[in-house]
């Protein structure tokens, strides 16, 4: 049968029967709020690529939480902007670093009301700028493994909710569970960045992070573009070392490997909508050319249908805004 008899726009007629039909919904408690938080400052310092973002100092870190909870949304993620970098990455471990202390302040005032994430990391820390530890030019690998383990053991004894390894290291979800497990931590879930793409669109980021590599790339360690078999295969291994939840990242030019990983994998799927993903919709919306909220509502819309069961986003900061 087909068209006169059937008629597809009979089910659109009234906005009503179009809402009882909607498949894909977006909910403010499946979107975490990324959260910048800087050592040694006493106001919020705005990231000008990332319009609306700020710095955040650790005495109104308990703040942005509760702004969080107020938008619906029930998890935060943390990026640390430490006072002092070195080639080792001390600070990313110390007890008293700054992301140690944002999740004790965070604990104390939202309790489990709040899901704390952090990334696992070193960029951040290290003078030069990248994921691991550095010699003769190259990255290696095998000796940051141990680092990490460290920060993620200082996460969970900070009182963390999920760890979150973002350094593309191989073995790094294995190592990282085990540290945690002999420390005590069986019980503190993995969130893999098990599809992180070397990506033009983190360039906001490293800014905001001030992580930008000093010399070459992230290409030796974050994935090629072209190959989703190889997003496959990071995912499997992911999940095969013990990682509780995969992401992909970024999410808008990787909607696919979002539906791969989704098609094949029974753990829950996170999509990281990035910094850069956010600022070309700022960018635009302060033009007059896109209308914001329907635009940002549309992104996230999409990744759902593509298979995300949570968002990383950084429009998760006006959630109720563009959702209702
Ligand atoms: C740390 C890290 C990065 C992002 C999240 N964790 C930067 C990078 O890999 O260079 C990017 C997030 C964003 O762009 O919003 N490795």
């Amino acid at each position: 049968m087909s068209f006169p008899t059937v008629r597809m726009r009979r089910l659109r007629r009234t906005a009503a029967m179009r809402e009882m039909l909607n498949q894909i919904h977006l909910n403010p408690s499946n979107l975490i709020y990324p959260i910048f938080v800087e050592e040694g400052i006493k106001k919020h310092v705005p990231i000008t690529s990332m319009p609306g973002y700020t710095r955040v100092p650790l005495s109104q870190v308990a703040a942005e939480g509760k702004a969080a909870l107020a938008q619906g949304v029930k998890s935060v993620l943390l990026f640390g902007i430490p006072a002092k970098k070195d080639e080792e990455g001390i600070s990313a471990y110390a007890t008293d670093g700054v992301v140690q202390k944002a999740i004790r302040e965070l604990k104390k005032a939202c309790g489990d009301e709040l899901v704390v994430i952090s990334d696992v990391c070193l960029c951040e820390y290290m003078s030069h700028g990248h994921c691991g530890i550095v010699k003769d030019g190259e990255i290696q690998n095998d000796s940051t493994l141990e680092l990490l383990g460290r920060i993620a053991v200082s996460y969970a004894e900070a009182g963390v909710d999920i760890v979150a390894p973002s350094a593309m290291m191989d073995g790094q979800i294995a190592t990282i569970r085990e540290a945690l497990d002999e420390a005590g931590y069986d019980q503190t879930p993995i969130m893999a960045y098990a599809a992180k793409y070397a990506s033009g669109f983190y360039g906001p980021f490293r800014e905001a992070a001030e992580s930008t590599p000093k010399f070459g790339n992230r290409r030796s360690y974050q994935m090629s573009q072209g190959s989703p078999q190889e997003a496959l295969r990071e995912m499997e291994l992911d999940i095969a070392e013990g990682a509780d939840m995969i992401m992909v990242k970024p999410a808008l030019a990787y909607l696919d490997i979002i539906a791969l990983a989704k098609a094949n994998f029974n753990v829950p799927i996170v999509a990281y909508n990035v910094s850069g993903e956010y600022s070309m919709v700022k960018a635009a919306a302060a033009n007059g050319w896109i209308d914001e909220k329907t635009i940002t509502r549309e992104i996230l819309i999409g990744m759902k249908r593509a298979g995300a069961d949570l968002i990383i986003t950084y429009h998760a900061k006006d959630a109720k805004s563009w959702l209702t």
